[in-house]
């Protein structure tokens, strides 16, 4: 189905970029990362001469050696808020979130903004270097020269800083504190991932679980939810393939929550909605991996065993002693997510049952979520505008109507991350939808084009801005396929 049918082409595409690095580059990128943190912190705690360190040096080397030994050089640099190594930028992994952040700040400080591997590295001046590194004084301009003149003392010549760059009228769009809240949000979920995959890995292998740090997680999401929507709804953009059944909790509860806060629900119940979406598939942990992440249409004793995920959750939900006090609705919930109103849902049933209102609230964020996520079995997923439209068709069997009419308004009638051309023939992705009803075909778009020279164009647009004469400057023709564009939507929203 292409709902995006062509009338007119946009002018030009745009080339690859952020998602050219290959997986290997990728992972290796992510561990220097990590491997830099971690020794930046222990050497906070440890003098040089400690033995505690060898280890960590030692496998930072090695990080760096490999790198070296694959591209020839190795430069990590500091490009606004990313980190570019050699000249590619590094999408971060879930569990890297802490890492990068931590050395984004700590680079900054010292206003280094990239450090380059020449050759081959010996653990010696690794040694030397971090500490060096580490005693810059914060805030000091010559930073980058002082760190140079110290390693060429030493006869360290391999090693090099550059001092930051600072990129003028970043992001003038935002204001200081709408940045500070996307901060934040980040935070909240990507921490939200890193927990909840915490929780259903101790789960699987029958170890107690903490959910007590979910709980708190929850409250922030909530507050946060609360405040703008929009910041973690962009976050459900973020479709990590890798890791679906994490990505996919989180993005459910974002949805649930952004449905309850429409209904007018209180904090207390929107906490209580907020775990029950992020544990709904919990029963899940039960399942086989070989059998989740099949690459093939699942046979009848797999499917047999799929089935049992919303019973097996209630069971795991009610020995999950920190939960607190468990209201019956979270359990009716995680119950009914699969049932529909016909009985042909699971698990099966042999009487009528009304589907509860925190069941029905997740299958629609359920569905959604799954049908825009690209899978093993199905690589290229559903545009958020195909997903709404194939939901509209289903929806007096599978979802509830009016349920479904508050989704749509709040994802609006171009949601967020959709891809889309606008009349003045360029291209931008849908940011943030139209708070006023009125309109909702006029939502906060990030332009995302090239200009006459080539150059890439971010610029923040309201399309319900006008010009002198009263008509609007921008409007939406059609929406368009990411996958026809190469455009990675989720790099937009990090
Ligand atoms: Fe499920
Ligand atoms: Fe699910």
């Amino acid at each position: 189905m292409d709902i995006a049918q062509s009338t007119s082409q946009p002018k030009k595409v745009i080339p690859k970029s952020s998602s050219g690095m290959d997986s290997e580059l990728s992972k290796l990128g992510n561990n220097l990362i990590t491997k830099f943190h971690v020794l930046m912190r222990i050497t906070q705690i440890y003098d040089s001469k400690n033995v505690a360190l060898n280890q960590f040096v030692t496998e930072f080397l090695d990080t760096i050696n490999t790198l070296i030994n694959r591209e020839g050089v190795l430069s990590l640099k500091i490009v606004k808020n990313d980190f570019f190594l050699n000249d590619q930028p590094l999408r971060y992994s879930v569990e890297g979130f802490t890492s990068f952040k931590y050395l984004l700040t700590q680079w900054k400080k010292r206003l280094i903004g990239e450090v380059t591997f020449k050759t081959l590295v010996e653990e010696e001046m690794l040694r030397y270097f971090i500490y060096a590194f580490i005693n810059l004084e914060e805030g000091r301009e010559e930073n980058a020269g002082l760190l140079k003149k110290q390693l060429e003392s030493h006869h360290i010549t391999s090693i090099e800083a550059s001092p930051l760059e600072i990129v003028e009228g970043e992001e003038e769009a935002f204001t200081i504190q709408k940045e500070d809240q996307r901060e934040v949000g980040k935070k909240v979920f990507f921490e939200t991932i890193g927990t909840i995959k915490e929780v259903i890995t101790n789960i699987r292998g029958n170890q107690y679980a903490d959910v007590r740090k979910l709980k708190r997680l929850a409250q922030k999401a909530i507050h946060l939810v609360i405040e703008d929507e929009s910041i973690l709804l962009g976050m459900t953009m973020i479709k990590n393939y890798d890791e679906y059944t994490f990505n996919h909790s989180v993005n459910v509860s974002i949805y649930a929550l952004a449905i309850g806060k429409r209904l007018g629900f209180s904090k207390k119940t929107l906490a209580e909605l907020g775990i029950t979406a992020l544990l709904h598939d919990i029963g899940k942990s039960k399942i086989p991996r070989e059998v989740l992440n099949k690459p093939a249409a699942l046979d009848n004793e797999e499917w047999e065993m799929m089935k049992k995920h919303p019973l097996a959750g209630v069971e795991i939900v009610l020995n999950l002693k920190q939960l607190g006090e468990i209201n019956p609705r979270m359990v009716v919930g995680i119950f009914d997510h699969h049932l529909t109103s016909d009985l042909s849902g699971y698990p099966k049933l042999y009487r009528k049952k009304e589907v509860s209102l925190f069941g029905r609230i997740i299958q629609i964020a359920d569905a959604y979520d799954a049908m825009t996520t690209p899978r093993i079995y199905k690589k290229i997923p559903f545009t958020p505008e195909q997903a709404l439209a194939v939901m509209l068709l289903e929806k007096t069997i599978h979802f509830d109507p009016l349920l479904l009419k508050i989704f749509i308004g709040l994802v609006g009638i171009y949601p967020i991350g959709s891809l889309v051309l606008l009349n003045t023939r360029e291209i931008g992705i849908v940011y943030k939808p139209n708070s006023d009803g009125r309109w909702l075909d006029r939502p906060t778009v990030l332009v995302v084009d090239r200009d006459e020279k080539g150059d890439p164009v971010k610029e923040m647009v309201d399309l319900t801005e006008t010009d002198g004469g009263g008509s609007y400057k921008r409007s939406i023709v059609k929406t368009l396929d990411p996958y026809k564009y190469h455009i990675d939507i989720a790099k937009y929203f990090l």
